[in-house]
Parts: C-alpha cells; structure tokens; sequence
C-alpha cells in the first residue's frame, strides 16, 4: 500500500514512524517531508499548502491513502480534492476544519450548543473593538480570527495593550486577512490540557491527554512558540475531569458539528483549561497537535493506520484503541533565538541507539549531513513507567545531541511532576 502523507514537521515524522509499523505500509510519500524525515519516507519538495501541485503529484503516482496533517490544506480544502479523486483520506474535508480555521465559527458554535468556553465578542471592524475594549475586564485576551501561524492570540494585560492588540490585527493587518474579524474573550485560569481524538463523526475516542509547553523560556517565560516539548499523560486530566469533557464538551461538539451540515472525520483536538468552573474550550485544532503528537503517538498500543482507516471507514466503534499506562516526554531543541531570529545551517549528530525515538522538525540533507534549517529543529521522546523516568531519559537523549546555536526549556515536565508529586 502506498500511503500519501502532507506535511513536514516533527508531528509528520511521528506520524510517519508510527504509520510505518504497520507491514501493509510500503511506500510512504511525504510532501514536503524534512531531511530527516527521509530516512523513513521519500520526499518530494511541495510545500502542504501547494494544493494544486499535491493533487498533479497524486495523479502522477499510485496513492491508496492520505493522511493530511497540517492546518492550512485542510482548511484549504485538500481532503475535499483527494476525494474527488478518488482517493481515501485521513483528516476534515474544508467544511469541517473550519473549526480551527475560523475563531467565530468555533464560538459561535459553541455559544449556540451550549459547549463551555471564555465569554466572547466578535468585531468587524477597529472602531467597535477599541470601544470595546475602554471597558472590558482585564487582563483579556484578542484573537486573529484566521489562520496565524499559532501567533494570532494576544493576551492584553492593560487597555492599552489591548488597544495596541486591535490596532495590529485589524489596522496594521498584522496577520493579514486573518485579522479582517477578531474575538475578544474572557482570560481563564487554570492549568491547560491537550486531548487530541479520533473521530469518525459518530464515535469520539480521546487519545491519552498531553501538556504543551508554549513558552521559550523555562518556568513559562518569554514569548510564545509552536510548543518548547510535551508529556502524557496530564496529571490535571483526572477520570474525572475526563467524564466531564466526554460530556459537556466532546460528545456535544460532534452532534453540534454533525447538525451544522459539518461531520468532522479525522483527529480533533481540544485544547482544555480546567477552571475552577470546570473544563472549558480554548480552542480547537482540526488536525494532531504539535508536539503533542510527539508524546501520544509513541504511547499507542493499537495499529494507527488500522485506527486511521476505520475512521475514514466510520467504523471506529469496532475498533480498538488502546493506549499504554506508561509515561512520555518530549524535550525539543530548538535554533538559539526562536522564534524570533536565528542562524541555521549546523550539522546534527544523533546517536544512532536514539533515532528511532528522534522526530525531526527542521532540518535539511546537504551532501548527505543533516543540517539545522529551521526554528524548532527536532523533538526526541522518551517513555518511562513514571514521568519522572520519562523527563529524566529524554534529557539524557538531549545531552548525546549535537548542533551548534541549540537551545531547549530544561524545565519540561516540571509542572506535571509536582501536580503528581502533590496528589
Ligand atoms: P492558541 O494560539 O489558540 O493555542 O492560544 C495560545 C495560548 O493562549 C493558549 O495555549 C493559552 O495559553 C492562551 N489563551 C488563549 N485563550 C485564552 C483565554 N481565553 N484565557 C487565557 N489564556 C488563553
Ligand atoms: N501544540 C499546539 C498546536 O499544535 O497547536
């Protein structure tokens, strides 16, 4: 079987890794795929968001099936394509991903079923959002409607941060037409919990919860990134919490989907705070997170692929998903100065007892050398019968790494073991 996948980070290498276990998988076409990423698929340079471009590559070879994994193609419609050639896909058709392509949308939506998140309004234009915000409570929080690159949330201590905030999304066009509407909500509190899920539309089953860590610096500083490295499971994902989400949030979202003319089919992801008045929604992912995908994937039991197909199949409540009960870490390294401004172009070394456990994100081949070639560089992941076990390994791992100008949190986890520790 050739399976066709769309993206080129540390979350496709794990993807990619994981789909590889499966015997029937013998091809694995990866666009764009990364330097590292092909040692384990074959890579061809279109980028994910080259929609026409993926679909001539499709036509010109053999695809059995696809898994599209970042945000932009699928809200772009790539799914929708790829069907109409008759091809099987992992992922939301554009109608459905339109839940993490759209803040309204997803406000809206769950404003009108009822689905717990930040009080919010939406504006159109500059003029209301700045009246608005003379007297909103503070600290709030400002958001890009569109697409953004993960940078389209601000949030807004004083007034006139969040005057400053409505004058570069809708004025300064800061993120382009992204920033045409924005939403301004309620800052929440609480620790935040990543819970990706597979869904078919009928049945949601929630993979094994995860913690981001958004901050370049340790100890939650600095500005925010595409995510410093991850653990699961979440200690604040209590079976407790978890029945309330299966409740009050996942089951709802997907009828609330599903009445909208929207049935979403691939991986959901909800991104959680759990506030003193329960869990609530901070936003929604049409696709795997990343780095969550680095700490979940390596803790499923079941055949991904298997899980895949059944979803595209919409036969995932006969199917078995099963997680281990053990613990994972994902540490990443990352080019000095991320996300802002970095030098790249340095040979990497990794030790070759540690590859399989290596995901890279941003890196090149030149004259057969792995080479440094973007902001976050690569994710390694250990799994352990205990967090902290876990923590402890994927840091020796970070130790046996070299390139130069690299940069990691060293506190990754910390948060989650002292919750553990505590309970
Ligand atoms: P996002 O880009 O939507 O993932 O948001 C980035 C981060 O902003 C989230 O992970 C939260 O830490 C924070 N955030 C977003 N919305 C809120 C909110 N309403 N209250 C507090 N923090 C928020
Ligand atoms: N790690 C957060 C995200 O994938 O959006």
């Amino acid at each position: 079987m050739n399976i066709l996948t769309v993206g080129g980070g540390g979350r496709e290498h794990a993807i990619i890794k994981c789909l590889k276990k499966n015997p029937e998988a013998e091809t694995i076409y990866a666009l764009p795929g990364n330097g590292g990423i092909a040692k384990d698929a074959e890579c061809f340079p279109i980028k994910a968001t080259d929609i026409d471009g993926i679909v001539d590559f499709v036509k010109n070879h053999t695809v059995d099936y696809a898994v599209v994994a970042p945000d932009d193609p699928l809200v772009l419609g790539l799914v929708d394509r790829l069907e109409e050639l008759g091809i099987p896909c992992f992922g939301p058709r554009a109608n459905a991903a339109i839940i993490e392509g759209s803040k309204v949308f997803s406000k809206n939506l769950m404003k009108k079923y009822g689905i717990p998140t930040a009080k919010y309004e939406v504006f159109t234009d500059a003029g209301s959002a700045l009246e608005y915000v003379k007297n909103c409570p503070l600290p709030t929080v400002v958001k890009a409607d569109g697409l953004a690159l993960g940078k389209g949330v601000l949030i807004c201590m004083t007034r006139e941060e969040a005057e400053s905030a409505v004058h570069s999304i809708m004025e300064d066009h800061q993120f382009g037409k992204s920033g045409d509407q924005i939403v301004i909500e309620e800052f929440l509190e609480g620790p935040e919990v990543s819970v990706l899920s597979f869904t078919d539309g009928k049945t949601v089953v929630p993979m094994i919860s995860s913690m981001d860590h958004k901050r370049a610096g340790d100890h939650d500083t600095g500005l925010n990134t595409g995510g410093m490295g991850t653990i699961a499971p979440n200690p604040f994902y209590t079976p407790k919490v978890a029945e309330r989400c299966m409740e009050e949030i996942f089951l709802p979202t997907i009828r609330a989907m599903n009445a909208e003319g929207r049935t979403f089919k691939g991986c959901l992801y909800f991104g959680l705070m759990i506030t003193k008045d329960g869990p609530k929604v901070i936003e929604y992912n049409c696709r795997f997170g990343d780095p969550e995908t680095q700490v979940v994937l390596p803790l499923l039991e079941s055949d991904l692929l298997t899980v895949m197909q059944a979803v595209t199949e919409e036969r995932l409540s006969e199917t078995e998903v099963r997680f281990s009960d053990k613990s994972a870490c994902c540490v990443i390294m990352a080019s000095r100065g991320y996300p802002v401004k970095y030098e790249k172009g340095f040979e990497i070394t990794i030790p070759e007892n540690i590859a399989d456990r290596v995901f890279v994100a941003g890196a090149k081949l030149s004259d057969g050398k792995l080479l440094s070639d973007g902001g976050r560089v690569l994710g390694v992941t250990e799994i352990s019968d205990t967090l902290n076990g876990a923590i402890e390994k994927a840091y020796e791992d970070v130790k046996s790494i070299h390139f130069d100008n690299a940069y990691f949190r060293t506190d990754i986890g910390a948060r989650a073991l002292s919750a553990v520790k505590g309970a």
